[in-house]
């Protein structure tokens, strides 16, 4: 079987070496891919957002099957574009994509199917949503309705700072068209869980969960960043979490999307809250989470290729999909001066050990030898009977990993090894 992939991330990477363990795998092409997916992937420099490409690639070479892994192409329809010209995909149709590309749809779906989330309101007027502020609980959450990598979200702690979000999104045009609109949401506290889960329209089944590690330093300080780590699975997420996410959110969520006539096949992300009124949604992705996938796929036991032919066809309710009981640790490295200023073009080593554990992010080939081309560069993953061994496990073998001014996260896992005790 020969397969597309499209993305060029350390998701991606990821996808990629669980896709070759299936012994029917012949090519995957990745686009655009990396420098060290290279390794793995023969990559193409097609951009991911590039869907007129992606179509055009599809259609001049033998592609059996394609897997759509970033937010923006999914969003773009490149899943129904694909399926025009005969090429099966994993990943969601557009008009189901948009549970990730327009946070308010996603919230009014949650509204109208009593799914468990953050109260909010939408505006399109600045106007009416400033006045609104002037007597929201604060904290409070201001959110840009469309894709924003990551970086639409503002907790705003004083009511100066969500008048300012809201002001930048709506008139300031940092976020183009996505800060037409805004959600302004309830501010939740508890630990955070992400939870993958593989779904074709009508079943669902859980991946391992996981933690994130989304700010850019030691303790949950610092910017939000694209992912500085992962861990899984998550010691929040107990048996009794998991049971009332699978009845409460998971399952609802599945139904819901199939009743407005828009059924979701492929990944779907639920980023959760555990509150003291229990779990709420925070976001949903139409999509793989990064770094999450980087911990969630080492601990997967069943074939990643057989169960993505499963969502695609409908028959994943007689495949099973299972994990191992083991733990795994992602360590991100970024160049210094990340998620803002910071410089590209280093030279990145890796000793054989570090490679074979490490899924490259931001580096391309230069006469044949790596250099950054991103600001996260590499993830690093040891699975381990332990979190505590896959943390130290994971920290070592990234040692192996060397580039100039590289920094990582000094405490990833320690939130959840605490959290185990
Ligand atoms: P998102 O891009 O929606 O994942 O939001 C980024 C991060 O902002 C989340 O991972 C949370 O840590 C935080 N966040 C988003 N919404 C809320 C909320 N309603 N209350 C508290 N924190 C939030
Ligand atoms: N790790 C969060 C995301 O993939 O959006």
């Amino acid at each position: 079987m020969n397969i597309l992939v499209v993305g060029g991330g350390g998701r991606e990477h990821a996808i990629i070496r669980a896709l070759k363990k299936n012994p029917t795998v012949e090519t995957i092409w990745a686009l655009p891919g990396n420098g060290g997916i290279a390794a793995d992937a023969t990559c193409v420099p097609i951009g991911a957002t590039d869907i007129d490409g992606i179509v055009s690639f599809a259609r001049e070479n033998p592609v059996d099957y394609a897997v759509v892994a970033p937010d923006d192409p999914l969003v773009l329809g490149c899943v129904d574009r694909l399926n025009e010209i005969g090429i099966p995909c994993f990943g969601p149709k557009a008009n189901a994509a948009i549970i990730e590309g327009s946070k308010a749809f996603a919230k009014n779906l949650m509204k109208k199917y009593a799914i468990p989330t953050a109260a909010y309101q939408v505006f399109t007027d600045q106007a009416e949503a400033l006045a609104y502020l002037e007597d929201a609980p604060i904290p409070t959450v201001v959110k840009a309705d469309g894709l924003a990598l990551g970086k639409g979200v503002i907790i705003a702690r004083t009511r100066q700072e969500a008048r300012d979000a809201v002001t930048d999104m709506m008139s300031g045009g940092k976020f183009g068209a996505s800060g037409a609109t805004v959600v302004i949401e309830e501010f939740l506290e508890g630990p955070e869980v992400s939870v993958l889960a593989f779904t074709d329209g009508k079943v669902i089944r859980p991946m391992v969960s996981s933690m994130d590690h989304k700010r850019a330093g030691d303790g949950d300080t610092g910017l939000n960043t694209g992912g500085m780590g992962a861990i899984a699975p998550n010691p929040f997420y107990t048996e009794e979490v998991a049971r009332r996410c699978r009845e409460e959110i998971f399952l609802p969520t599945i139904r819901a999307m199939k009743k407005e006539g828009r059924p979701f096949q492929g990944c779907l992300y639920f980023g959760l809250m555990l509150t003291k009124d229990g779990p709420k949604v925070i976001e949903y992705n139409c999509r793989f989470g990064d770094p999450e996938t980087q911990v969630v796929l080492p601990l997967m036991k069943s074939d990643l290729l057989t169960v993505m032919l499963a969502c695609t066809n409908g028959t994943l309710a007689k495949t099973p999909v299972r994990f191992s009981k083991k733990h795994a640790c992602c360590v991100i490295k970024a160049s210094k001066g990340y998620p803002e200023h910071y410089k590209k073009g280093y030279r990145l080593t890796m000793s054989p050990r570090a490679a074979a554990a490490t899924y490259v992010a931001g580096a391309k080939l230069v006469d044949g030898k790596l250099v950054t081309s991103g600001g996260r560069v590499t993830g690093t993953t040891a699975v381990r009977s332990t979190l505590a061994e896959a943390v130290a496990a994971a920290y070592r073998l990234s040692a192996g990993v060397k580039f100039a001014n590289a920094y990582c996260r000094a405490d990833i896992g320690r939130r959840a090894l605490e959290a185990e005790k």
